[in-house]
């Protein structure tokens, strides 16, 4: 039962078939971070063009790879939201008319169920229930998972998202865009058991289970600018705010992620979302929670940043609620993963 799925949530286009019974049959990416590095940042409206130019020949690319036809699809899904509404927009036209054409059903997907389920993509896949760690460019939620599809919100951002303060960050160190995966390196520069900033751990001596991570990027700007102003912020002390900021967010996720596990008494933690891809962070959780006698889960890392596999994955999964073409295209810059219906 193959399943298309097209990613255009911000500024990767993926595209991939998903098979219940036979797995990932193929995945295309295409990434827009070189267009996008010289704003510092998507440019929403050059986003949106560029998917337009590359989403039929990924999307003929991903069928031949996976060897079907539009013929041969029991759905099309496509990330319905939340992102960015032009980009979001493409996909979702594309996917409709094309499963209008194909005489196929369109599955709207949840950009961040599709990333949450993406840990189920792997061999080694995690069972229900579990605790998610969800942290990207837009979100840093901590999901209490009962089943497919029940989703119960514990813990978020108040303010800048996890990926969002790497990106900051990086930008202040005159780092490109995307920041996160460029400070992780140049982090690594830096002895990283030498903490020597020791930034503020946001939120850590406050009970419950919320994130905050603009108090850290305030305290990473102060410390560039005193650095700056003593002429004295060379690249090897960059390394050490990159190590230290680092160090400061990963603690934190850590610490929360601990804390989340121990209140819902389960015992299984999945990572996903972009900033699942870096290298401490995966570490750091690994270590501490086997520890305590958790598992920790987390897609392979081209599969925690934005790609199509995962939603061709979460598109099979509801592939129940499936619907006519003809019912038109669903975009929602905004929605709540809690206002999912359970996946039967
Ligand atoms: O999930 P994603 O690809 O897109 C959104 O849905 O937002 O996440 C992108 C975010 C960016 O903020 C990026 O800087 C961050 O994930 N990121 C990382 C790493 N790789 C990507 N952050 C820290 N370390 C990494 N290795
Ligand atoms: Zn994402």
């Amino acid at each position: 039962m193959p399943v298309l799925g097209i990613e255009s949530s911000c500024d990767e286009t993926g595209v991939a078939v998903y098979d219940a019974t036979r797995g990932l049959l193929s995945h295309r990416l295409y990434s827009q971070v070189e267009m996008h590095a010289r704003f510092g940042g998507v440019v929403p409206e050059l986003a949106s063009r560029d998917h337009i130019r590359k989403i039929l020949p990924l999307i003929e690319a991903a069928l031949d790879d996976a060897g079907v036809t539009g013929a041969d699809l029991d759905g099309v899904a496509y990330t319905a939201g939340p992102g960015l509404i032009g980009a979001l927009l493409v996909g979702g036209t594309v996917a409709t008319g094309l499963a209008m054409a194909w005489g196929a059903p369109v599955i709207p997907v949840h950009h961040m169920e599709a990333h949450l389920l993406a840990p189920l993509l792997e061999d080694d896949a995690p069972d229900f229930p579990f605790v998610a760690l969800l942290v990207s460019g837009g979100h840093s939620l901590l999901v209490d998972v009962a089943a497919p599809g029940q989703y119960e919100i514990i813990g978020e951002s108040l303010d800048d998202a996890a990926g969002e303060a790497f990106d900051k960050t990086a930008k202040l160190l005159g780092l490109g865009y995307p920041g996160g995966p460029a400070l992780a390196a140049l982090a690594e520069q830096s002895d990283a058991e030498t903490d020597r900033y020791n930034f503020p751990r946001p939120m850590l001596k406050k009970p419950g289970l919320n994130f905050s991570f603009s108090g850290l990027k305030t305290a990473v700007m102060l410390q560039v600018r005193e650095l700056e102003a003593a002429g004295t912020l060379n690249e090897s002390a960059k390394a050490d705010i990159a190590n230290s900021f680092e160090t400061a967010v990963v603690e934190t996720l850590v610490k929360k992620s601990q804390r989340a596990l121990e209140q819902t008494g389960r015992n299984t933690l999945v990572i996903a979302g972009g900033v699942g891809a870096n290298k401490r962070l995966r570490a750091s959780l690994q270590q501490s929670l086997q520890a305590k006698g958790c598992q920790v889960f987390y897609p392979r890392p081209e599969f925690c940043t934005d790609n199509g596999a995962m939603v061709a994955h979460a598109g099979a999964l509801r592939l129940a609620q499936a619907r006519s073409p003809a019912a038109g295209v669903e975009a929602r810059a905004r929605w709540a993963l809690s206002e999912l219906a359970p996946i039967a």
